[in-house]
Order: C-alpha cells, then sequence, then structure tokens
C-alpha cells in the first residue's frame, strides 16, 4: 500500500499545490556590525549564536507590515501571470499587524486590487505560515476556491527594543507570498498545527492588547516590545521543530532518503541543524536564510521557498516545520509543483 493511501489525514484527492512563490525585503540592511554600535554585541557572538549576519529593515515613514506583503503579491501575480480578478481568497499571516483591525489581508488586497474576496488575518506568531497555508488548502482541496494567495509578513523591527541585545540581533523584516491550485499530481500532503498557551510567558509582547492597552505608562516601562526568554524558547523550538518534522515523516513512511528538502522556521541556525539532525538530513538538503534575513516570523518559509525556488524540481518533497510564540508549532509535507528554473 503506498504511504499516501495509508495515511489517515489525507482524504482528498485533489490537493492544494503551490504553484508560484515571491518574496519581498526591503532594501536597508541593519549588518551585525552596526547594531554592535547600538548595543553591547559583537559579530562574533551573533554569527556563532544564531549564524545571523545582517537583516533587513523597514524605515519608509508610514510603511507597515501590508506595504511589504503588498510587494510580494504583486510580484506573485505578475510572474505567474494572475489577474487580480482570479484570486479567490487571501489570507495573511502576520504578528505585527498594520493595525489591530482592519485586518492585513483587506489592506494587502486593497493594495493589489484585489476586491470583493475573503481576505483575513492568522496569528500564531512564528508557525503562522504553515497554520495559514493549512487553512488556505481546506478551500483548494474541497474544491471551494482554485487560486488562493498565503502571505507570511512581519515588521519585527515595529516591536524590537533595539536597546535589548538578547532580542534585538535576531529579527528582521520581510514578506513572503505563495499561490496555491489544485492539482491532481503535486501539493499539500499532510500538515500539523498544534500549540501551547502555557508557553506564553517565555515568548510575548506585554502591552497593546486588550489586557494591558496602551498608556503613557506602558510606553514608558517599554511594554510594547518582544519579551523572550531565549535559552527557554529555545529548548521548546529544538524539541518541537525536530517532534513535528518527526512525526510528519512517521505517519507518511518516509525515510530522510525520501526527503528533498527541509524548509525549517529561521530562529535560529542551531535549532535549524539540530532538526536536520534528528531528520539525518546533510546541510545541502536543508533551506537555510538566516544569514542574510535573520527570523523574519511568519515570512521565513515564504523566503527560503523564494531563494531556493531556482533548485526546486516538480515531484521534489519538501518538509516544513516551524515554532513561534504561543506556544505554537507545525509542519506541511508536500510535493513541489513546478519546475523553479
Ligand atoms: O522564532 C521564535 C522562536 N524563537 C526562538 O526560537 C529563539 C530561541 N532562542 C535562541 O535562539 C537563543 O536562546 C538566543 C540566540 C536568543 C540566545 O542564545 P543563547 O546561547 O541561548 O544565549 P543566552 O540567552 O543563554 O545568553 C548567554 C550569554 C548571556 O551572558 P551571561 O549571562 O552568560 O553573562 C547573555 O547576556 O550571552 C549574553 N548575550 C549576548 N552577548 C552578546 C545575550 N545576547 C547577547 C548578544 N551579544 N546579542
Amino acid at each position: 500500500m503506498s504511504p499516501a493511501k495509508k495515511n489517515p489525514y489525507r482524504k482528498s484527492h485533489i490537493r492544494a499545490a503551490i504553484t508560484g512563490v515571491c518574496g519581498y525585503v526591503p532594501p536597508d540592511v541593519l549588518s551585525n556590525a552596526k547594531l554592535a554600535q547600538m548595543v553591547d554585541t559583537s559579530d562574533e557572538w551573533i554569527v556563532a549564536r544564531t549564524g545571523i549576519k545582517e537583516r533587513h529593515i523597514l524605515t519608509g515613514k508610514g510603511l507597515g507590515t501590508s506595504h511589504m506583503g503588498a510587494e510580494a503579491v504583486r510580484g506573485l501575480l505578475a510572474k505567474t501571470a494572475t489577474a487580480p480578478g482570479e484570486i479567490d481568497l487571501l489570507i495573511c499571516a502576520t504578528t505585527t499587524p498594520d493595525f489591530v483591525f482592519p485586518s492585513t489581508a483587506n489592506l494587502i488586497c486593497d493594495m493589489c486590487g484585489i476586491r470583493n474576496i475573503g481576505s483575513f488575518d492568522v496569528q500564531a506568531a512564528c508557525s503562522g505560515f504553515v497554520y495559514a497555508l493549512t487553512i488556505a488548502a481546506q478551500f483548494v482541496e474541497t474544491g471551494k476556491y482554485r487560486k488562493v494567495v498565503v502571505v507570511g509578513a512581519d515588521k519585527m523591527s515595529a516591536i524590537i527594543d533595539y536597546t535589548d541585545r538578547k532580542t534585538c540581533v535576531l529579527f528582521g523584516d520581510g514578506a513572503g507570498a505563495v499561490l496555491l491550485e489544485p492539482s491532481r499530481k503535486y501539493g499539500i500532503i499532510d500538515s500539523v498545527i498544534s500549540s501551547d498557551g502555557s508557553g506564553m510567558q517565555h515568548l510575548h509582547q506585554k502591552a497593546g492588547g486588550s489586557r494591558l492597552p496602551p498608556t503613557a505608562e506602558t510606553v514608558a516601562k517599554r511594554l510594547h516590545y518582544v519579551h523572550q526568554e531565549g535559552a527557554t524558547v529555545y529548548k521548546f523550538a529544538v524539541a518541537r521543530m525536530a517532534d513535528v518534522a518527526a512525526a510528519l515523516m512517521k505517519r507518511n513512511y518516509l525515510s530522510s532518503q525520501d526527503i528533498d528538502w527541509l524548509v525549517p522556521h529561521q530562529a535560529n541556525k542551531r535549532i535549524i541543524e539540530s532538526t536536520a539532525e534528528r531528520m539525518k538530513l546533510p546541510a545541502d538538503r536543508v533551506m537555510i536564510t538566516i544569514h542574510k534575513y535573520g527570523n523574519t516570523t511568519n515570512a521565513t518559509i515564504p523566503l527560503c521557498l523564494w531563494d531556493y525556488e531556482s533548485k526546486l524540481k516538480p515531484g521534489d518533497r519538501l518538509l516544513l516545520a516551524a515554532f513561534g510564540g504561543g506556544f505554537t508549532w507545525g509542519g506541511a509535507y508536500l510535493t513541489w509543483a513546478y519546475d523553479g528554473r
């Protein structure tokens, strides 16, 4: 019996296939050398502990996450020769929406000339893109929609404290978008999304939501920035990223030889290496962009796909794995649908 038939989670014969990908990073680069002038850190420490050499930062006045998401979606529509009117649904995974409401997905649609369709944001921190992909796939697999855009975008620089060396060296800004279409041959075969809310204390933004609305006091106490207990989050990230990859491999009867590419969330090169090690995957089958983009939260996975697109062939088997605040984690097993060259 083929692995696909044995998988109890795979019911549909129509799969949601990624038929295009596009990314966007803003032009301004924040190097480790520049950060070393801002806080007590060094290029050596950052590279050794995280693998990051530089990250891109969105600096234009009045520009939010939607600006980068719209750039990625415009590029996606152009390269896939898709008219805005053909899109049936747009989902944006983001932790740094332009506003509490309306959704960033709404804004991206408007900026790209996409009108009168369903659009909404997904909030699952760094796992958001895998969550949004999983949601989007359902609409394609059921036959309800034929062209769905999934965006992962974050302007992390908006919520980073550039006086805190423990967090400010990690994050960057960026966006990526994929087009999902029905396929009988390729696409998403299986996915996992999971969460554990007791992890909140270790990684969150203390103020700005309904529990602690913004006041002069919350601003003065610097409560609108990312609070991360790095070492604790690291331990969970290593375990959960590897667990989700192992679970997907086990229930789809995959060995390391069956995986062409691991597409991991880019939070720390050491976390990525330990996930690959547990999967017994060599480094040349692991997508890495952390050195040049840092942790762009929801954008890391689509930016990896965009960067490695030219190496991808139809039928290549990809395993996506992510971990983030919440805690949240997730993964997806899919076959690539087109020749990226
Ligand atoms: O994407 C969402 C999920 N997030 C993650 O997966 C991130 C997970 N965590 C990590 O990647 C790592 O924990 C960090 C990269 C954040 C930190 O690396 P670490 O090896 O866990 O370092 P640490 O926090 O245990 O700190 C070790 C030392 C400390 O000094 P002392 O107390 O030993 O004297 C820190 O103060 O390194 C110090 N340190 C720094 N030194 C120079 C922390 N940040 C810096 C820095 N430059 N930027």
